[in-house]
């Protein structure tokens, strides 16, 4: 059976975009395949969040994936941090992640521009840290959304790199993967770009989120004054309306209001109300199972418990063998 490896970082509370772009993906895939989900507790690290804040961001992801439908009796789930295995590939695949490579990195060039006080030496091994994630479980498929894949070509490279360096063929390449027949990328509401946690308030729906709380950001969010022309081409802030429809409405609404845009008959008001009830709906059960799992903190350990101990022995199995193969102390 085929390996499977995905996380998602500890930074908040998981938003559409983690829905449709990684945890649809977990969920379906936990049938069909051996999966390990973690939640990227190390990786959050990047940007100093307190104590507190790391602990309650990390019991809320694993909240989230229980909700979402992620079964522990079929998938392994775990915190990262419980699996020290990782942080030793990562030293190993250190060794041979060079500079110029890692400074091109489009999500490094990004933070760099976004956060430049703080560029830490974290941010730019954060492609490492991934790979070891990935490859110690000598995963093949990685469901993830557009903006990992450039990660996941990382990965490839530093796992060929020491299969070479040590004449080998030992770690398996890694690719990122989806159901549908492209890598997803949900927009956020601001009329720009994707859906994140960082990209302002407003910008994201949360699987969280009350019903009102999701009508009131979705009439807020940025349209135009209205076609001017039949058939016109869209603008990006109405494309993405029209893309979060295709992922939480069904093809009839969808196409109903495509034929009003290209009429010039569309009414904004009337797309976005369809468009929050329908978003309503589709994370209603997540919704109603968040509270009735955060109340279990006895069930989210044993949980965290279970999956850190299934883990890490996969994970020390490729650990010894790492070890064996770099040549370290024998005698
Ligand atoms: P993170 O925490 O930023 O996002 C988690 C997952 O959600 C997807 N995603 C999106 N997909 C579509 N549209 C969006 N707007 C959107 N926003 C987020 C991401 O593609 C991702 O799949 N580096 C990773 C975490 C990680 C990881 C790994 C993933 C660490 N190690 C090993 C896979 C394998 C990250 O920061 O994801």
């Amino acid at each position: 059976m085929e390996t499977v490896v995905s996380g998602i970082r500890s930074t908040g509370n998981l938003h559409l975009g983690n829905y449709y772009g990684a945890l649809q993906n977990f969920i379906k895939m936990q049938h069909e395949y051996n999966c390990f989900f973690f939640i990227a507790d190390l990786h959050s690290l990047t940007t100093h969040p307190t104590p507190a804040n790391l602990h309650g961001n990390v019991k809320q992801v694993l909240i989230e994936y229980l909700a979402a439908g992620i079964d522990p009796e079929k998938a392994t789930i775990y915190v990262q941090s419980d699996v020290p295995e990782v942080t030793e590939l990562y030293l190993y695949l250190n060794m041979n992640a060079y500079m110029g490579e890692l400074e091109r990195a489009t999500s490094f060039k990004d933070k760099v521009r976004a956060n430049p006080e703080n560029v830490n030496a974290g941010l730019l091994t954060y492609p490492v840290l991934m790979a070891a994630d990935i490859i110690i479980h000598k995963a093949t498929k990685v469901p993830v959304g557009k903006d990992q894949e450039q990660h996941l070509e990382m990965a490839r490279t530093f796992g060929n790199r020491f299969n070479r360096l040590y004449n080998n063929d030992y770690f398996p390449e890694p690719y990122a993967f989806s159901f549908g027949e492209s890598l997803v990328k949900i927009p956020g509401l601001d009329g720009k770009g994707k859906m994140g946690k960082s990209e302002g308030e407003g910008n994201a729906i949360f699987l969280g989120d009350t019903p009102e709380a999701i009508r009131k950001k979705v009439m807020r969010a940025v349209t135009d004054s209205g076609p001017t022309v039949e058939n016109q081409q869209k603008p990006q802030e109405i494309q993405n309306l029209f893309d979060l429809m295709k992922v939480v409405s069904t093809p009839d609404t969808l196409a109903h209001f495509d034929e009003l845009y290209n009429k010039m008959a569309i009414r904004y008001g009337d797309l976005k109300k369809e468009l929050a009830e329908d978003m309503v709906l589709a994370t209603a059960p997540i919704r109603d199972r968040i509270n009735a799992i955060a109340a279990d903190t006895d069930y989210l350990r044993k949980v965290a418990e279970m999956g850190a101990d299934k883990a890490r022995e996969s994970a020390s199995k490729t650990i010894r063998e790492v070890r064996e193969i770099i040549g370290f102390r024998k005698f």
